[in-house]
């Protein structure tokens, strides 16, 4: 196992809310090796103790997990701090020279715009030798050619098969339990197509704004941030054949298919199966916040509905709705699978109404659950008639619990050296064409901005990519307090 971590962008956001407290969880567990450390690298002048206070103080209001100081100084006494321009090859390459003869892994959790002159350094200063491993973060680029640029300049310092591109989603295990539900119940596959299946929404909804983050949003936007990677990579799981096996590859290259299979959009599409939306000033649990604004009066979104198209045999015809949005009413991911009406319906419902369609609702966050919607016949019906309701059948409730949190079932893949939760080059290149012919579509068609109150569902054109059992002021009809 690599003992020894090059954790570039150490002062960040990320790794001071994730990185650093999963590394430590880790060694609390007893899963770090013994001489694990780690080299903390940012561009702030800081000296070991400093950057050692910033965590000391950093670890003393986690929420998910209560270390002790014994814990906390036994992992800070692994971390050293190095000061690094990060623009500078040379810069990089002597941060880091004293190091390279352990084991290591390079973690980047810097904007994609430094990629090539860090790993340029990283080569120089002999951290990218074999068996060295890198880790890098999302969004690799900006687009299909930016990404192209960052892979192929990488790919010629280290070999694919020492790169980790990291989703965290798929370090989440309610998202792995989506590969376990498909692959492992013939009863979920043998309808899972279009034959049986409606439609398909992805939704991700959080309440968290824009705040803090501008410089990068404002470039970015709703549709780079989370459909490029996080949500593609949940149609990813529900679309792909079955692989041959639970191999990194084979997985990998079932995705790949299924990206390239997506239907690239144009103007037409654009305009009448995407919406863009941002927020304005609103309330969340009951507290205001403001407009987004971004910097330089770009006309980045907040919010995206949009609905794909998988061309190949098993999906032909079925809408994959995806929407995401920042400050909407809730945060909420959940994947939902319509299935498609009975052919020939045979009863009555006390309300007049024909079935309700069986529907497949994975809720991944905030809490993990599996719901399947059927209709079942009401408790003592009339004599002579057969009345039926709807029933929601919990699947697993209990599946969320002491899990842990998706960076560090990451690091431990990629210390490891196990590459089946990380995300190959051409995945990557994929995801970004397909995103790429949206961005055209809006460009060239008449996608106009809408605008909607913070701590709403978001715009109200955008009701039709909700999933259907939202109730009219969206919130999920039925589930539990
Ligand atoms: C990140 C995005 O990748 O994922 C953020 O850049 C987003 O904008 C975050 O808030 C959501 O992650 P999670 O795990 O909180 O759903």
């Amino acid at each position: 196992m690599h003992d020894t971590l090059l954790l570039f962008g150490a002062t960040g956001d990320l790794a001071q809310r994730y990185l650093f407290p999963s590394l430590l969880r880790l060694q609390g567990d007893g899963l770090l090796p013994e001489d694990f450390r780690v080299r903390a690298l940012a561009l702030s002048p800081h000296d070991t103790d400093k950057f050692r206070a910033i965590l000391r103080e950093r670890f003393a209001h986690l929420s998910h997990y209560t270390p002790t100081d014994e814990q906390i100084e036994q992992f800070l006494a692994r971390v050293d701090y190095r000061s690094v321009d990060m623009r500078t090859p040379e810069s990089v390459a002597e941060a880091v020279r004293d190091l390279v003869d352990r084991p290591c892994v390079s973690y980047l959790s810097i904007p994609p715009g430094l990629y090539i002159s860090t790993c340029e350094g990283l080569a120089l200063g002999g951290a990218f030798k074999a068996p060295n491993r890198l880790m890098l973060e999302k969004p690799i680029g900006h687009d299909l050619g930016s990404a192209r640029e960052i892979n192929a300049t990488i790919g010629g310092l280290i070999d694919e098969d020492r790169i980790f591109r990291i989703d965290h989603y798929l370090g989440k295990a309610a998202v792995q339990n989506l590969l376990a539900l498909r692959f492992g119940n013939t009863l979920l596959e043998a309808v899972w197509n279009r034959n049986y299946i409606d439609s398909v929404n992805i939704l991700v909804s959080e309440t968290e704004g824009v705040d803090g983050r501008n410089a990068y949003y404002a470039r970015s936007g709703a549709l780079r941030d989370m459909v490029q990677s996080h949500i593609l990579q949940l149609l990813c799981l529900v679309a792909m054949e079955p692989p041959a096996s639970l191999g990194a590859d084979r997985i990998r290259d079932e995705k790949v298919k299924v990206l390239r299979a997506m239907r690239p959009f144009s103007a037409t599409e654009a305009e009448r199966h995407s919406v863009r939306g941002r927020y304005i000033a609103g309330l969340i649990d009951g507290a205001p916040v403001q407009a987004y604004a971004p910097p330089d009066d770009s006309d980045v979104e907040t919010f995206v509905g949009v609905t794909a198209h998988i061309d190949n045999w098993r999906w032909a015809g079925v809408p994959f709705h995806l929407v995401t949005g920042k400050r909407m009413a809730e945060r909420s991911t959940v994947v939902t699978v319509t299935l498609k009406p009975v052919t020939h319906w045979l009863f009555e419902r006390p309300d007049g109404a024909h079935a309700a369609p069986n529907r497949l609702t994975f809720r991944l966050q905030p809490q993990e659950d599996i719901e399947l919607g059927l209709m079942s016949s009401l408790a003592g019906p009339e004599w002579g008639t057969l009345e039926l309701q709807p029933l929601e059948l919990e699947l697993s409730s209990e599946t969320g619990r002491n899990r842990r949190i998706a960076y560090e079932r990451l690091f431990l893949d990629a210390l490891h050296g196990s590459h089946a939760l990380f995300v190959r080059n051409d995945e990557v290149e994929a995801a970004w064409a397909w995103i790429d012919s949206v961005v055209a579509g809006w460009k060239s068609g008449d996608v106009p901005l809408e605008y909607y109150p913070a701590g709403t569902w978001g715009p109200r054109e955008a009701a039709g990519y909700l999933p259907a059992q939202f109730d009219a002021v969206g919130r999920p009809a039925g589930r539990r307090a």
